[in-house]
């Protein structure tokens, strides 16, 4: 059974290794997460198995009544095809709204099917492209949601 709960400091090690296995072009380190887990206009979330064993997790930021920005969403791909991501998704954008967001923003890789498609399923719409945002040759499509 998979279950849903708000991300530790006790996860961090495992979001360390999952974003060098999910985002090998842009892994945060330890201290990046230290300091994301520690802002409470940050809301970091995880899926685990049966066994609480981290298998995906999100985060936001939310600085209030104003845009919010999806800060990472990843499943291992053992688990994938199986509506975690969109369950992550519906998690940090509900405390997002919480918070008096309007809208929620996010940089995705031009080539991550994957992920645009996980997007525009939940009724994102892409604003604009930046040129080498993950470095050179790694454009990022902008993702808006408007928030009612
Ligand atoms: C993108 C990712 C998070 C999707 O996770 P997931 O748990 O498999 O996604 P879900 O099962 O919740 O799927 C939700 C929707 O995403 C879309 N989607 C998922 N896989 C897809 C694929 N292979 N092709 C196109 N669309 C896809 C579909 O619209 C799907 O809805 P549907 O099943 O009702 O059709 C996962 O592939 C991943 O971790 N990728 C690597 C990390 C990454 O790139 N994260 C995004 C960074 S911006």
């Amino acid at each position: 059974m998979i279950t849903y709960r708000l991300a530790n400091a006790f996860d961090l090690p495992v979001f360390v290794s999952l974003d060098k296995e999910l985002f090998p072009y842009s892994p945060w380190s330890a201290s990046q997460y230290k300091e994301e887990f520690s802002s409470p206009t940050r809301h970091f979330v995880v899926a685990v198995d049966a066994d609480q064993k981290i298998i995906g997790y999100a985060g936001v930021f939310a600085p209030g009544a104003a845009e919010a920005d999806i800060l990472t969403v990843g499943v291992v791909p053992e688990h994938r095809g199986k509506g975690i991501a969109k369950a992550l998704m519906a998690l940090i954008t509900n405390w997002a709204k919480e918070q008096g967001t309007t809208a929620m923003m996010l940089e995705v890789k031009t080539d991550n099917r994957e992920a645009i498609g996980l997007y525009e399923s939940l009724g994102y719409s892409t604003l604009n492209i930046r040129k080498d945002y993950f470095g050179a040759g790694l454009d990022a499509q902008v993702m808006r949601l408007e928030l009612s």
